[in-house]
């Protein structure tokens, strides 16, 4: 700056030298343009250089360069690889350090490492948005905001029983005096770190992930049909455009079955695993659910096959699925993790929701669900059941009148394990 008014004050001068010459000429009009087009170009040249040489020059002696954290590819389901992401982002909160935007994985396969199908966190999620949303918490980097390639330390987590939480944690605080550019983590997939961080951090994170357009448009779509279903089923005269729906995560496909029996018997209890007829039975007496409604049963693809979901449900209440709905196309163009993010869209913004307490999946939706009401002003939601928007319940868990509990996330709870392994305390 400094640079170009020092030009423009000789400019000034020169020209005031010489109209006290010949007295505002013509003259002197055209010899200030000429000079203009010769100097100023330059000038401008002269002062981007200038400026950038600056820069390095601030960046080597002063103020700190940026620093960052490299991650190994996030794996598994949407929401283990939401949670991995967020631990990364923790982690490198942690050590003051901009996160690597990672590679996530678009494929559910959990041996066969080359067919995870690496996808680039900014096909699946809004990159500016998402720093934009957590500045001054944590940000993103690129690779190509890297200076050093080889300005880089590997550190290897340990494993196994002997590497406790607050040998972790220790290691991590060591690493906070680490000069070197960039710090990679190698070995194990974020999402078996240890966790050091209450939920509200993880919450402070969710909130800024944002799908990309492509794929929320997709959301659009599916969540327009279902209420367009919504206004069919009523009476002619109620139509209206905004018809609400229940959004029911249904875990009843055989994998789950045998996975939660093994859960029960581990944890000795026998709240997990919910048979369709008990999920059936519970929603149905959600205390105070408006009707005629729509429930859309958010289901494994298997179950698309075996017409009998959509049987059994109470009066009232229109179940339908994606064969139903005639959105399977719409689902079939992506790869796993892309469906099952719209599907996770489509039950975050259900007037009602209906998970199950053990399910990552249900968790994650909830927590968002309660992030929305606690804005609202809501506190708890337990009591107040339907008076409330954004009302979310656990069929698993056994509420009033037969119907399911009423389910809010605890953001004062010290650590994501209820959420990432499941857990039968829904703080109601
Ligand atoms: C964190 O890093 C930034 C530069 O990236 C630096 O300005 C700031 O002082 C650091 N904070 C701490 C607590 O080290
Ligand atoms: C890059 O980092 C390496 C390792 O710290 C260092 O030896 C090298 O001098 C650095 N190169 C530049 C251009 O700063
Ligand atoms: C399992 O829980 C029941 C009561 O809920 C208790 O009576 C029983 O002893 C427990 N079994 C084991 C192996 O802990």
């Amino acid at each position: 700056m400094d640079l170009i008014v020092t030009k423009l004050k000789h400019l000034r001068f020169f020209g005031v030298r010489l109209s006290s010459l010949l007295s505002k000429s013509l003259f002197l009009i055209v010899t200030a343009l000429i000079i203009r087009t010769l100097f100023l170009p330059e000038s401008f040249r002269f002062r981007t250089r200038n400026l950038h040489e600056f820069d390095l020059l601030q960046s080597k002696s002063g103020n700190p360069r940026t620093r960052f954290l490299e991650v190994p590819q996030i794996v598994w389901g949407l929401n283990n690889q939401k949670i991995a992401f967020a631990r990364a982002c923790l982690t490198a909160r942690l050590l003051n350090r901009t996160l690597l935007m990672p590679s996530l994985s678009a494929s559910l396969f959990y041996k066969e490492i080359d067919q995870l199908q690496p996808i680039s966190f900014d096909k699946v999620f809004q990159f500016d948005k998402f720093n934009s949303l957590c500045k001054g918490f944590v940000q993103l980097g690129r690779y190509s905001d890297l200076h050093n390639h080889s300005d880089i330390v590997t550190v290897q987590k340990g494993s196994g029983r002997r590497w406790t939480p607050e040998r972790d944690l220790d290691q991590l605080h060591n690493l906070k005096h680490d000069e070197s550019e960039t710090i990679r983590v190698a070995g194990k997939n974020p999402f078996l770190w240890h966790d050091h961080w209450p939920v509200k951090d993880y919450a402070q994170v969710f909130e800024c992930l944002v799908l990309v357009e492509e794929f929320s448009n997709e959301a659009d779509k599916v969540v327009a049909k279902i209420r367009e279903f919504g206004s069919k089923s009523k009476s002619k005269s109620k139509s209206n455009i905004d018809s609400p729906y229940v959004a029911v995560h249904m875990r009843i496909e055989k994998d789950w079955m045998i996975h939660c029996k093994k859960l029960q018997q581990r944890a000795n209890v026998s709240e997990i695993c919910s048979s369709k007829n008990e999920i059936t039975t519970r929603v149905s007496n959600i205390p105070g659910l408006k009707t005629p409604t729509v429930l859309y049963l958010a289901v494994a693809d298997a179950l698309l096959e075996d017409g009998s979901i959509l049987n059994g449900w109470g009066p009232g209440l229109h179940p339908v699925e994606k064969k139903k709905l005639g959105v399977v196309e719409i689902y079939k163009n992506h790869p796993y993790l892309i469906q099952s993010a719209i599907d996770y869209e489509v039950c975050l913004r259900a007037d009602v929701f209906v998970g199950n307490s053990y399910s990552t999946f249900s968790s994650l939706v909830v927590l968002e669900r309660s992030q929305k009401m606690v804005k609202m002003g809501v506190k708890r939601g337990c009591e107040i059941g339907m008076n409330v928007k954004w009302p979310s319940f656990a069929y698993n868990l056994k509420g009033e009148f037969g119907g399911p509990r009423p389910w809010m996330t605890d953001f004062l709870d010290s650590s994501l394990q209820a959420i990432s392994y499941g857990s039968n305390n829904i703080s109601c």
